[in-house]
C-alpha cells in the first residue's frame, strides 16, 4: 500500500508520518515545502519537495498512490482576516484538482478539514443552542463576509461540500477529518525565531513564556477550546484508516471534549507548568489585549468549540485519553529545549 501525505512536513505531518512507519506497512510519498519538522524517516518515505500546484504532482501522486491524506492549509487565524485570497486558494481552489482526481481514479481521499467549519458557536440546524458540535446534526454558523475570519473556514467549508458531491454522484471514497485544536511538540512557530506574525495560541504563549513577557489575552480570555494531544489525535487518524469501510463517506469530528478550558485558564495552566519545568525563571504574569490590537480589522471568534466525537468512537472504537494537565509538561518541555537556547543566542547577539 502506499499512501500520499500532503502536507507531511508540518506539525500534523510531522507526527502522522512515524506513526505510520510504525503501525503500518505502507510506503509513503511525503509531499511539502520544506521539511523542517519532519525527521529522519528511512526508506519507505519518499521525500517530495513541491507545491501542490506544481504541474503534473496531482496526477503523480494519485497515480502511485491508493491513499491521499490531504493535511496543506494556512492554518493560522492571524493571516485569515490579514491574507483571505492566499487562504482561500490554500483552502479550496488549490485542491479541487486533487478531489477531482481522486474521484477519477478512484483513490481514498482523507481530508483533513477544519473545526473552524462550525464557526462562533454550536447551534442545531434551526438555530438553537447546543452544547456540542456534531458532523450532521449542527449547523454551520459563521460570521457577516466583512468579518474576514471566517474566510478560512468558508474555503474550508465549500471543499467538503465539493468533497461531499463528489463522494455522493461521482464516486468518490472520502473521508472528511475535522481537528479540534490539536496541540503538541512542533506546534507553529515563535515569532522573530522561526516565523513571522501571530501563532496560534500555545506557541504564543510559550514564545511569551520563553522571553519574559506578558501572556496576551485576547478579549479577556473567556473563549474555550477543547485541547487534543497530538498523541491521542494521530491515534485516532491511524484508526481510521485502518478502517475504510467504516469510515468511507463519513465526516468526523477528532478532538477531546473532557479538555474544554477557557483561553485564561489554558494560560495558567501553561504558568504554572513553566514554572515546574524550568524552576527558577521568571514566569510572567498576563496581559488583556484587544482582537483589533492582535489580529487587526476583520478578527472574529469562535465563543466555544465542544466536538461530539460519538461517531469516531462508534465507528473506530478510539477514544482520547490524555488530560490537559497531563499533557502539558512534555510539550513545555519540548518548546523550552528547542527554543531557549534560540532565544539566548538571539539575545546575546543583540547586546
Ligand atoms: C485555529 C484554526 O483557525 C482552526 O482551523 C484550527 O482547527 C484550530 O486553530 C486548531 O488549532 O485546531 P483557533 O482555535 O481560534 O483556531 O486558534 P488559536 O489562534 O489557537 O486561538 C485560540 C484562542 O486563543 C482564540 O480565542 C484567540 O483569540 C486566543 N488567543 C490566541 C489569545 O488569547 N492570545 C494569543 O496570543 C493567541
Amino acid at each position: 500500500m502506499r499512501i500520499a501525505v500532503l502536507g507531511a512536513g508540518g506539525f500534523l505531518g510531522s507526527h502522522l508520518v512515524p506513526a505510520l512507519l510504525a503501525r503500518t506497512e505502507a510506503e509513503i510519498e511525503a509531499v511539502d515545502v520544506t521539511f523542517g519538522k519532519l525527521a529522519p524517516t528511512g526508506d519507505r518515505v519518499r521525500r517530495v519537495q513541491a507545491r501542490l500546484d506544481r504541474p503534473g504532482l496531482v496526477d503523480e501522486i494519485t497515480g502511485a498512490c491508493e491513499v491521499v491524506v490531504s493535511l496543506t492549509a494556512i492554518c493560522n487565524p492571524a493571516v485569515y482576516n490579514r491574507d483571505p485570497l492566499a487562504v482561500i486558494d490554500a483552502s479550496y481552489t488549490d485542491l479541487v484538482p486533487l478531489v477531482k482526481a481522486c474521484a477519477e481514479r478512484r483513490r481514498w481521499l482523507v481530508h483533513f478539514s477544519t473545526c473552524e467549519v462550525y464557526g462562533r458557536l454550536a447551534l442545531d440546524t434551526e438555530g438553537r443552542p447546543s452544547e456540542r458540535m456534531h458532523e450532521d446534526a449542527t449547523g454551520l454558523f459563521l460570521g457577516p463576509v466583512d468579518k474576514e475570519r471566517w474566510s478560512y473556514a468558508c474555503a474550508k467549508q465549500l471543499l467538503e461540500r465539493v468533497i461531499y458531491a463528489h463522494g455522493a454522484h461521482a464516486g468518490l471514497p472520502f473521508t472528511i477529518v475535522r481537528p479540534f485544536n490539536v496541540i503538541g511538540p512542533r506546534m507553529d512557530w515563535l515569532p522573530d525565531v522561526d516565523g513571522e506574525g501571530v501563532p496560534r495560541v500555545l506557541a504564543a504563549f510559550m514564545g511569551a513564556l520563553l522571553r519574559g513577557q506578558p501572556l496576551p489575552l485576547v478579549d479577556g480570555g473567556e473563549q474555550r477550546r477543547c485541547f487534543i494531544s497530538v498523541e491521542d489525535f494521530v491515534g485516532g487518524v491511524l484508526r481510521i484508516l485502518e478502517r475504510p469501510q467504516a469510515c468511507q463517506g463519513q465526516i468526523l469530528n477528532l478532538g477531546n471534549p473532557a479538555n474544554d478550558v477557557s483561553i485564561r485558564v489554558l494560560a495558567e495552566l501553561l504558568r504554572q507548568t513553566y514554572a515546574l519545568v524550568v524552576p527558577g525563571a521568571p514566569v510572567p504574569g498576563v496581559v488583556e489585549v484587544s482582537a483589533e490590537e492582535l489580529y487587526g480589522p476583520g478578527y472574529d471568534d469562535s465563543r466555544e468549540r465542544i466536538p461530539d466525537i460519538e461517531k469516531a468512537e462508534r465507528l473506530t472504537g478510539w477514544r482520547p485519553t490524555t488530560s490537559l494537565a497531563a499533557m502539558l509538561p512534555a510539550i513545555v518541555e519540548d518548546y523550552v529545549a528547542r527554543y531557549a537556547p534560540l532565544l539566548q543566542r538571539g539575545q546575546a547577539a543583540a547586546r
